[in-house]
């Protein structure tokens, strides 16, 4: 539809940026903390690990006070489980409340919202060791998690994500690093996990709404619009398939507290149902998310699958689609460029999300994760240059700006990432940050902050609240 007049951006915009603790913090095994997966992961062979990472841990108070100078209104971030329970759960690391509780206060003392994450991709060790999703006990263990969270931080803390990308640690946790590679038959175990994992989101929404009446609490998954690669009423279907098993799976159990139908036959059809336990679907019913919040970074486009998986590609990535022998394959777009690492760039994309969302579930939405990897590069003189960064966010804001004005009730735009840091599976070349961090993926040089040409055009942006977009 095109507008001839555009709606402003609302007052009160949560402009901002994300970040994942194990990705950014470093430190991972200072003041207590204790192994996640992450830290006993492999790591594709000449990539960072994330010992160090950004050494945000140290670095704290710079870093809030460069995203306090560009003119954040909002910051999203995670706690890192393992430390505030070393072993997922027991005794509390007093350490690691106090971390948090310094980091919040340096957030809130800048006029920043904070907007935590509870868990982002980094499950404790010792409960991976114990089955990890596959064992109830882990319902329970993130249960009191959430609570220590909420008890410790929910007077100043006002909003809340349960899980980062669960959609994709079920679909790419190979790719994510999520994955117990161990599993005997890992799809039906992983809608297993899955099932236990909407659970503990239901519990975690439930207990935040009893302990803090004020704060806001919703899921974070990676939400996409897919489209059919042809008018072919396969592919059309096969793009419906991939919906539900992608998407409205996620979203239809954490708004509605129901399986959606599609994904559920496409379980009983390959063998994945998983066992529910009495009491299980009035906990998913009874809990309710005050909003979404999801991650966009492209569309998908599918096509339909002959049957047998021969016609289908085995190598993708979160935003790489495989695709499932009679369900659907991953197709190229052709109207679409690629970045540097093969992920579509699609703004319009973006809009045509934001209203499937919207039009779908009716909650207010905020973007958790936009963004460009690039391999950038520092110049003499302490200067960044990522024109193609900015041009890549100019694009999506304005996208979002129109589905603003299409009526779509959006509250925050808060991209990755707000300072660099290390990609999930390929390194710490493959930046998304407004701020430089001087380091290589084996030389940690000296980390030092610099400030890329993003981080001034954003900042200008903020102070208009997205006037000035061009
Ligand atoms: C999302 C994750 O999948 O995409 C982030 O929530 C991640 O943790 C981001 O970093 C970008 O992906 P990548 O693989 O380039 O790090």
């Amino acid at each position: 539809m095109k507008h001839n007049k555009l709606k402003p951006f609302p007052a009160n915009f949560f402009w901002g940026g994300s970040t994942s603790a194990y990705q950014i913090e470093g430190a991972w095994n200072e003041d207590g903390k204790g192994p996640s997966v992450i830290d006993m992961a492999k790591y594709p062979e000449g990539t960072a690990d994330f010992k160090v990472a950004s050494d945000h841990y140290h670095h704290y108070k710079e870093d809030i006070a460069l995203l306090a100078e560009m003119g954040f209104k909002a910051y999203r971030f995670s706690i890192a489980w393992t430390r505030i329970y070393p072993n997922g759960s027991g005794e509390v690391n007093q350490k690691g409340i106090d971390f948090y509780n310094n980091l919040i206060n340096e957030i809130v003392s800048h006029g920043i919202e904070p907007i935590v994450t509870m868990y982002h991709f980094d499950l404790p060790f010792a409960l991976q060791q114990k089955g990890g999703w596959s064992n109830r006990e882990t319902i329970d263990a993130f249960e009191i998690y959430a609570q220590t969270l909420f008890e410790n931080f929910g007077d100043r803390v006002n909003y809340w994500l349960t899980i980062n990308e669960q959609n994709m640690m079920i679909l790419h946790g190979d790719a994510i690093g999520t994955v117990d590679p161990n599993l005997e038959n890992p799809k039906k175990e992983l809608y297993q996990q899955n099932h236990h994992m909407l659970v503990a989101q239901a519990k975690a929404m439930n207990l935040c709404h009893q302990l803090l009446p004020n704060a806001k609490i919703g899921p974070a998954p990676n939400i996409v619009s897919i489209y059919p690669a042809s008018s072919k009423p396969e592919d059309i279907m096969a793009a419906h398939n991939y919906s539900a098993i992608r998407n409205w799976l996620y979203l239809d159990m954490a708004v509605f507290g129901r399986y959606n139908t599609t994904a559920w036959n496409y379980f009983e059809e390959k063998g994945y149902v998983p066992t529910i336990l009495d009491g299980d679907m009035e906990v998913l019913a009874s809990a309710n998310p005050d909003f979404i919040a999801f991650n966009y970074y492209t569309s998908q486009t599918v096509a339909a699958s002959e049957g047998d998986g021969s016609d289908i590609c085995h190598t993708g990535d979160q935003h790489i689609t495989v695709g499932e022998p009679g369900v659907y394959k991953g197709a190229n777009n052709p109207n679409l460029k690629k970045n540097e690492f093969g992920w579509e760039i699609d703004p319009v994309g973006f809009r045509n999300t934001l209203r499937e969302i919207y039009d779908r579930y009716n909650l207010p939405l905020i973007i958790t994760e936009n963004g460009l990897g690039a391999f950038d590069k520092l110049e003499e003189g302490e200067i960044v240059n990522d024109p193609y960064r900015i041009e890549f966010l100019r694009k999506h804001i304005e996208q979002m700006q129109l589905a603003i004005t299409d009526g779509v009730e959006v509250f925050g735009f808060c991209p990755w990432s707000a300072i660099d840091l290390i990609s999930t599976h390929q390194g710490c070349s493959k930046r998304y940050g407004f701020i430089f961090v001087n380091r290589d993926e084996f030389d940690l040089k000296d980390l030092r902050r610099i400030r890329k040409q993003s981080f001034y055009w954003y900042k200008e942006l903020i102070a208009t609240n997205g006037e000035k977009l061009n």
